[in-house]
């Protein structure tokens, strides 16, 4: 697919390459099975399949950085709370602060892409279309393999703001059950999309 030069100066073979060389094979066959689904997806709703393709090969792109990187990112960045979001680790920074290795390294602007990566594993009670693809592409892609996601891909492609729920409750019942702390940003997910919370 060639890019159209909006969102990104790159064309898609670059941009596999630049995320390839980040990561181990395994991360990177999870990528691409992302960008099928989320690709999948923009085109079930609606979406910019151009976007969802961009978003879903750079979501992982920092989650092999050092905590020492992402301190120090965080520590320079223009973070709310950053004493708070350092007591978290690679699994919120990879996305939060993610986006920042990407916006840096990969000449990606468009904050649509930026916020859909920022939000992959938390999720948010506001979520562009983007967003929501992304987060969902990201528990129901092919190499996924655990208890439900055959119900998440169903629901998927019936109802994302359903899935958005379904994987927002199944998500934070797995973080309780092995007494993970628990971001609160994934609580105001919680709220709005399993709740209806307005
Ligand atoms: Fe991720
Ligand atoms: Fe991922």
């Amino acid at each position: 697919m060639n890019y159209s030069a909006d969102y990104t100066a790159m064309d898609r073979e670059a941009l596999m390459q630049a995320v390839q060389m980040r990561m181990s094979e395994r991360r990177f066959t999870h990528v691409l099975g992302v960008e099928e689904t989320a690709v999948a997806l923009a085109k079930r709703f609606g979406g910019s399949i151009e976007k969802a393709s961009i978003a879903a090969l750079v979501h992982d792109y920092a989650k092999e950085r050092t905590d020492e990187e992402f301190q120090l990112a965080i520590e320079q960045g223009p973070y709310e709370n950053k004493t708070e979001l350092l007591k978290y680790g690679n699994a919120i920074w990879h996305g939060l602060v993610g986006a920042y290795f990407v916006a840096q390294e990969l000449t990606i602007t468009d904050e649509e892409i930026l916020d859909a990566i920022r939000l992959h594993t938390t999720g948010a009670a506001e979520m562009s279309l983007l967003a929501k693809i992304i987060y969902v592409a990201d528990y129901i892609e092919p190499g996924r393999k655990f208890p439900g996601v055959e119900d998440a891909r169903v629901i998927a492609f019936n109802d994302l703001d359903q899935a958005v729920a379904f994987e927002t409750k199944h998500t934070l019942l797995h973080l309780i059950e092995g007494e993970n702390l628990i971001y609160p940003k994934t609580l105001e997910t919680y709220n709005r999309w399993v709740c209806g919370l307005e």
